[in-house]
Protein backbone atom coordinates (compact mmCIF):
# COMPACT_ATOMS: atom_id res chain seq x y z
CA UNK A 1 0.00 0.00 0.00
CA UNK A 2 1.68 3.64 -0.65
CA UNK A 3 1.75 5.16 2.16
CA UNK A 4 3.41 8.37 0.53
CA UNK A 5 3.45 10.29 -2.77
CA UNK A 6 5.73 13.26 -4.20
CA UNK A 7 5.66 15.23 -7.29
CA UNK A 8 7.83 17.50 -9.39
CA UNK A 9 8.06 18.81 -12.50
CA UNK A 10 11.27 20.15 -14.81
CA UNK A 11 12.59 23.72 -15.29
CA UNK A 12 14.19 25.97 -17.77
CA UNK A 13 16.75 27.93 -17.52
CA UNK A 14 16.06 31.29 -19.66
CA UNK A 15 18.95 33.15 -19.01
CA UNK A 16 22.13 32.74 -16.92
CA UNK A 17 23.60 28.57 -17.12
CA UNK A 18 27.06 28.15 -16.72
CA UNK A 19 27.64 32.27 -15.40
CA UNK A 20 25.40 31.21 -12.81
CA UNK A 21 28.44 28.61 -11.12
CA UNK A 22 30.62 31.73 -10.87
CA UNK A 23 28.42 34.05 -9.53
CA UNK A 24 26.33 35.72 -12.13
CA UNK A 25 22.27 35.76 -11.92
CA UNK A 26 20.30 33.20 -13.94
CA UNK A 27 16.66 32.98 -14.61
CA UNK A 28 14.68 29.90 -14.43
CA UNK A 29 11.48 28.81 -14.80
CA UNK A 30 9.22 25.83 -13.66
CA UNK A 31 8.00 23.16 -16.19
CA UNK A 32 5.23 21.38 -15.25
CA UNK A 33 4.58 19.53 -18.49
CA UNK A 34 6.67 16.91 -17.38
CA UNK A 35 7.13 15.58 -14.32
CA UNK A 36 8.25 13.14 -12.05
CA UNK A 37 6.16 11.05 -9.46
CA UNK A 38 7.75 9.28 -6.77
CA UNK A 39 5.73 7.19 -4.18
CA UNK A 40 6.68 4.77 -1.46
CA UNK A 41 5.57 1.55 0.70
CA UNK A 42 7.00 0.25 3.73
CA UNK A 43 7.95 -2.97 3.16
CA UNK A 44 10.51 -6.06 5.36
CA UNK A 45 14.03 -5.73 4.52
CA UNK A 46 16.55 -3.27 2.56
CA UNK A 47 14.96 -0.47 0.18
CA UNK A 48 14.25 -0.85 -3.01
CA UNK A 49 13.72 0.53 -5.94
CA UNK A 50 11.48 0.33 -9.59
CA UNK A 51 11.95 2.64 -12.49
CA UNK A 52 12.45 2.35 -15.93
CA UNK A 53 16.08 0.99 -16.18
CA UNK A 54 15.83 -0.85 -12.85
CA UNK A 55 14.60 -2.70 -10.46
CA UNK A 56 16.29 -4.35 -7.30
CA UNK A 57 17.57 -3.00 -4.05
CA UNK A 58 18.55 0.46 -3.99
CA UNK A 59 22.40 -0.34 -2.33
CA UNK A 60 22.80 -2.04 -5.16
CA UNK A 61 21.01 0.60 -8.17
CA UNK A 62 23.35 1.29 -10.84
CA UNK A 63 25.19 4.48 -11.00
CA UNK A 64 22.66 6.70 -12.21
CA UNK A 65 20.54 6.04 -8.77
CA UNK A 66 23.93 7.21 -6.89
CA UNK A 67 22.46 10.59 -5.78
CA UNK A 68 18.77 9.11 -5.14
CA UNK A 69 20.51 6.60 -2.78
CA UNK A 70 22.75 9.14 -0.84
CA UNK A 71 20.00 11.28 -0.67
CA UNK A 72 17.45 8.83 0.82
CA UNK A 73 20.29 7.83 3.28
CA UNK A 74 20.48 11.81 4.39
CA UNK A 75 16.54 12.15 4.60
CA UNK A 76 16.34 9.46 6.90
CA UNK A 77 18.71 10.73 9.09
CA UNK A 78 17.17 14.00 8.86
CA UNK A 79 13.74 12.40 9.70
CA UNK A 80 14.99 10.46 12.84
CA UNK A 81 13.96 7.07 10.88
CA UNK A 82 16.13 3.57 10.55
CA UNK A 83 17.40 4.02 6.60
CA UNK A 84 15.59 0.85 5.53
CA UNK A 85 12.05 -1.04 4.66
CA UNK A 86 11.47 1.38 1.79
CA UNK A 87 10.01 0.69 -1.80
CA UNK A 88 10.59 3.94 -3.79
CA UNK A 89 8.56 3.47 -7.20
CA UNK A 90 9.72 6.70 -9.54
CA UNK A 91 7.92 7.09 -12.77
CA UNK A 92 8.74 10.13 -15.57
CA UNK A 93 7.35 11.70 -18.71
CA UNK A 94 10.36 13.97 -17.53
CA UNK A 95 13.61 13.03 -20.33
CA UNK A 96 16.31 12.70 -18.61
CA UNK A 97 19.65 14.43 -19.27
CA UNK A 98 18.01 17.59 -21.22
CA UNK A 99 18.69 19.97 -19.38
CA UNK A 100 15.11 20.19 -17.91
CA UNK A 101 16.38 19.31 -14.44
CA UNK A 102 15.33 15.67 -14.36
CA UNK A 103 18.13 14.87 -11.57
CA UNK A 104 16.78 17.83 -9.38
CA UNK A 105 13.32 16.65 -9.93
CA UNK A 106 13.71 13.03 -9.26
CA UNK A 107 15.21 14.26 -5.77
CA UNK A 108 12.58 16.64 -4.66
CA UNK A 109 9.93 13.73 -5.54
CA UNK A 110 11.65 11.74 -3.11
CA UNK A 111 12.14 13.90 -0.29
CA UNK A 112 8.66 15.03 -0.87
CA UNK A 113 7.56 11.06 -1.39
CA UNK A 114 9.30 10.30 1.95
CA UNK A 115 8.28 12.93 4.30
CA UNK A 116 4.90 12.43 3.26
CA UNK A 117 5.04 8.69 4.05
CA UNK A 118 5.95 9.81 7.96
CA UNK A 119 4.04 12.36 7.86
CA UNK A 120 6.33 14.93 8.82
CA UNK A 121 5.63 18.63 7.25
CA UNK A 122 8.56 19.58 5.07
CA UNK A 123 9.71 23.48 4.48
CA UNK A 124 10.80 24.69 1.08
CA UNK A 125 14.31 25.50 2.65
CA UNK A 126 14.76 21.80 3.81
CA UNK A 127 14.17 20.24 0.29
CA UNK A 128 16.49 22.54 -1.33
CA UNK A 129 19.24 21.39 1.37
CA UNK A 130 18.32 17.97 0.90
CA UNK A 131 17.90 17.70 -3.13
CA UNK A 132 21.52 19.34 -2.82
CA UNK A 133 22.90 16.16 -1.48
CA UNK A 134 22.40 14.81 -4.89
CA UNK A 135 22.73 16.73 -7.09
CA UNK A 136 26.45 17.66 -6.34
CA UNK A 137 26.50 13.73 -6.81
CA UNK A 138 25.24 14.40 -10.11
CA UNK A 139 26.88 17.65 -11.20
CA UNK A 140 29.98 19.12 -10.67
CA UNK A 141 29.46 22.08 -7.98
CA UNK A 142 25.72 22.74 -8.78
CA UNK A 143 24.81 26.28 -8.28
CA UNK A 144 21.80 25.55 -6.81
CA UNK A 145 19.56 26.75 -9.63
CA UNK A 146 17.64 23.41 -10.62
CA UNK A 147 16.93 22.80 -6.88
CA UNK A 148 15.81 25.98 -6.01
CA UNK A 149 13.25 26.27 -9.23
CA UNK A 150 12.00 22.54 -8.92
CA UNK A 151 11.64 22.96 -4.81
CA UNK A 152 9.74 26.13 -5.62
CA UNK A 153 7.46 25.52 -8.71
CA UNK A 154 8.06 29.39 -9.27
CA UNK A 155 10.00 31.39 -11.63
CA UNK A 156 13.01 32.23 -9.82
CA UNK A 157 16.20 34.88 -10.17
CA UNK A 158 18.58 33.22 -8.51
CA UNK A 159 21.89 33.84 -7.42
CA UNK A 160 24.21 31.66 -6.22
CA UNK A 161 25.00 31.83 -2.25
CA UNK A 162 22.92 35.30 -2.46
CA UNK A 163 19.89 33.16 -2.75
CA UNK A 164 16.68 34.31 -4.77
CA UNK A 165 13.79 36.10 -5.30
CA UNK A 166 10.46 35.23 -7.26
CA UNK A 167 10.25 36.87 -10.29
CA UNK A 168 6.88 39.13 -11.23
CA UNK A 169 6.15 37.60 -14.95
CA UNK A 170 4.11 39.75 -16.75
CA UNK A 171 5.18 39.18 -20.43
CA UNK A 172 3.02 38.15 -23.39
CA UNK A 173 5.16 34.77 -25.30
CA UNK A 174 4.99 31.29 -25.91
CA UNK A 175 8.48 29.33 -25.64
CA UNK A 176 8.72 27.07 -27.54
CA UNK A 177 11.37 24.20 -26.12
CA UNK A 178 12.70 21.55 -28.54
CA UNK A 179 14.92 18.36 -27.41
CA UNK A 180 17.63 18.21 -29.82
CA UNK A 181 17.28 13.71 -28.88
CA UNK A 182 20.89 13.79 -27.51
CA UNK A 183 21.65 13.51 -24.13
CA UNK A 184 22.83 16.93 -22.45
CA UNK A 185 26.44 16.88 -20.96
CA UNK A 186 26.29 18.78 -18.04
CA UNK A 187 29.24 17.36 -15.90
CA UNK A 188 31.48 17.68 -18.82
CA UNK A 189 30.03 21.07 -19.87
CA UNK A 190 30.41 22.32 -16.57
CA UNK A 191 34.52 21.25 -16.03
CA UNK A 192 34.83 22.09 -20.29
CA UNK A 193 34.00 25.91 -18.67
CA UNK A 194 35.99 25.82 -15.99
CA UNK A 195 39.19 24.39 -17.25
CA UNK A 196 38.96 27.48 -20.11
CA UNK A 197 38.19 29.55 -17.24
CA UNK A 198 41.43 28.44 -15.26
CA UNK A 199 43.60 28.61 -18.58
CA UNK A 200 42.23 32.22 -19.42
CA UNK A 201 40.21 34.07 -16.70
CA UNK A 202 40.83 37.20 -18.92
CA UNK A 203 38.92 35.85 -21.74
CA UNK A 204 36.04 34.56 -19.90
CA UNK A 205 35.51 36.68 -17.29
CA UNK A 206 34.08 39.58 -19.51
CA UNK A 207 31.90 36.58 -21.59
CA UNK A 208 30.69 35.61 -17.76
CA UNK A 209 30.01 39.31 -16.74
CA UNK A 210 28.19 39.90 -19.80
CA UNK A 211 26.14 37.32 -19.61
CA UNK A 212 25.18 38.41 -15.97
CA UNK A 213 24.39 41.48 -17.96
CA UNK A 214 22.23 39.94 -19.76
CA UNK A 215 20.31 37.72 -16.99
CA UNK A 216 19.40 41.29 -15.42
CA UNK A 217 18.56 42.65 -18.72
CA UNK A 218 16.03 40.08 -19.42
CA UNK A 219 14.57 40.47 -15.62
CA UNK A 220 13.82 43.95 -17.02
CA UNK A 221 12.33 42.91 -20.19
CA UNK A 222 10.04 40.42 -17.62
CA UNK A 223 8.76 42.96 -15.59
CA UNK A 224 8.23 45.45 -18.37
CA UNK A 225 6.79 43.01 -20.98
CA UNK A 226 9.39 43.87 -23.62
CA UNK A 227 9.40 40.24 -25.69
CA UNK A 228 11.61 41.65 -28.57
CA UNK A 229 14.12 42.76 -26.20
CA UNK A 230 14.40 39.53 -24.27
CA UNK A 231 14.40 37.70 -27.71
CA UNK A 232 17.72 40.13 -28.32
CA UNK A 233 19.10 38.96 -25.06
CA UNK A 234 18.82 35.80 -25.97
CA UNK A 235 20.34 35.74 -28.63
CA UNK A 236 23.14 37.07 -27.31
CA UNK A 237 23.15 34.69 -24.98
CA UNK A 238 23.51 32.03 -27.27
CA UNK A 239 26.52 33.27 -29.30
CA UNK A 240 28.39 34.00 -25.74
CA UNK A 241 27.50 30.35 -24.92
CA UNK A 242 28.59 29.43 -27.76
CA UNK A 243 32.23 31.07 -27.30
CA UNK A 244 32.12 29.39 -23.53
CA UNK A 245 31.95 25.88 -26.02
CA UNK A 246 28.78 24.74 -24.05
CA UNK A 247 26.41 24.35 -27.47
CA UNK A 248 26.64 21.92 -30.47
CA UNK A 249 26.34 21.39 -34.04
CA UNK A 250 22.57 20.38 -33.24
CA UNK A 251 21.54 23.11 -30.54
CA UNK A 252 23.68 25.83 -33.58
CA UNK A 253 21.18 23.84 -36.43
CA UNK A 254 17.89 24.18 -34.08
CA UNK A 255 18.41 27.73 -33.14
CA UNK A 256 18.88 28.79 -36.74
CA UNK A 257 15.91 27.04 -37.74
CA UNK A 258 13.85 28.64 -35.19
CA UNK A 259 15.14 32.75 -36.06
CA UNK A 260 14.43 31.84 -39.40
CA UNK A 261 11.40 30.91 -38.73
CA UNK A 262 10.56 34.24 -37.17
CA UNK A 263 11.22 33.74 -33.17
CA UNK A 264 11.98 36.75 -31.60
CA UNK A 265 15.18 35.10 -29.51
CA UNK A 266 16.62 31.65 -29.51
CA UNK A 267 18.96 29.77 -26.94
CA UNK A 268 20.33 26.37 -25.88
CA UNK A 269 18.63 25.98 -22.30
CA UNK A 270 20.57 23.65 -19.34
CA UNK A 271 23.89 22.36 -19.50
CA UNK A 272 24.22 22.61 -23.28
CA UNK A 273 26.22 20.00 -25.46
CA UNK A 274 23.36 18.07 -25.98
CA UNK A 275 19.83 18.75 -24.32
CA UNK A 276 17.49 21.47 -25.03
CA UNK A 277 16.76 24.79 -27.10
CA UNK A 278 13.98 27.48 -26.37
CA UNK A 279 12.73 29.92 -28.74
CA UNK A 280 10.73 32.95 -27.66
CA UNK A 281 7.58 33.37 -30.16
CA UNK A 282 5.15 36.29 -29.38
CA UNK A 283 1.91 34.46 -30.37
CA UNK A 284 0.51 30.68 -30.16
CA UNK A 285 0.26 30.94 -34.20
CA UNK A 286 3.72 31.24 -34.44
CA UNK A 287 5.21 28.94 -32.02
CA UNK A 288 3.26 26.37 -33.92
CA UNK A 289 5.03 27.10 -37.08
CA UNK A 290 8.41 27.15 -35.26
CA UNK A 291 8.16 23.95 -33.71
CA UNK A 292 6.93 22.67 -37.00
CA UNK A 293 9.93 23.73 -38.48
CA UNK A 294 12.17 22.58 -35.25
CA UNK A 295 10.85 19.13 -35.66
CA UNK A 296 11.28 18.76 -39.42
CA UNK A 297 15.02 20.36 -38.24
CA UNK A 298 15.46 17.00 -36.16
CA UNK A 299 14.26 18.11 -32.45
CA UNK A 300 12.35 14.55 -31.45
CA UNK A 301 10.16 16.73 -29.40
CA UNK A 302 8.79 20.26 -28.49
CA UNK A 303 6.70 22.08 -26.07
CA UNK A 304 5.03 24.78 -25.80
CA UNK A 305 5.06 27.37 -23.01
CA UNK A 306 2.94 30.12 -22.38
CA UNK A 307 4.74 32.88 -20.20
CA UNK A 308 1.48 33.83 -18.37
CA UNK A 309 0.99 30.94 -17.31
CA UNK A 310 3.91 30.95 -14.90
CA UNK A 311 3.41 30.55 -11.36
CA UNK A 312 4.74 34.07 -10.24
CA UNK A 313 4.77 35.43 -6.60
CA UNK A 314 6.47 38.80 -5.09
O1 LIG B 1 21.71 20.77 -17.42
P1 LIG B 1 20.99 21.22 -16.21
O2 LIG B 1 19.53 21.29 -16.36
O3 LIG B 1 21.36 20.41 -14.98
O4 LIG B 1 21.46 22.73 -15.89
C1 LIG B 1 22.77 23.03 -15.49
C2 LIG B 1 22.93 24.49 -15.25
C3 LIG B 1 24.40 24.94 -15.10
O5 LIG B 1 24.37 26.35 -14.90
C4 LIG B 1 25.20 24.65 -16.34
C5 LIG B 1 25.09 24.28 -13.91
C6 LIG B 1 24.61 24.76 -12.54
O6 LIG B 1 25.02 24.12 -11.56
O7 LIG B 1 23.89 25.76 -12.44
Amino acid sequence: MTVGQGIAGGKIILMGEHSVVYGQPAIALPFSKVAIQCSVDFIQGDNTVDCDFYHGKLSEAPVLLEGVRALVERTMKELGKENDGLQLRIESNLPAQRGLGSSAAVSVAVVRALYDAFKVDLTEDVLTELVGVAESIYHESPSGLDATTIASGKAVFFEKNRGKKYLPMSIDGVLVVADTGVFGQTKQAVSSVRTLWNNNPDHINPILDRLGELTMLASECLETNDSVMLGRTMNEAQALLRQIDVSDDRLEHLVEVAIESGALGAKLTGGGKGGCMIALCSTYEAANYVSQKLKEAGASNTWFYDLKEIVSHE
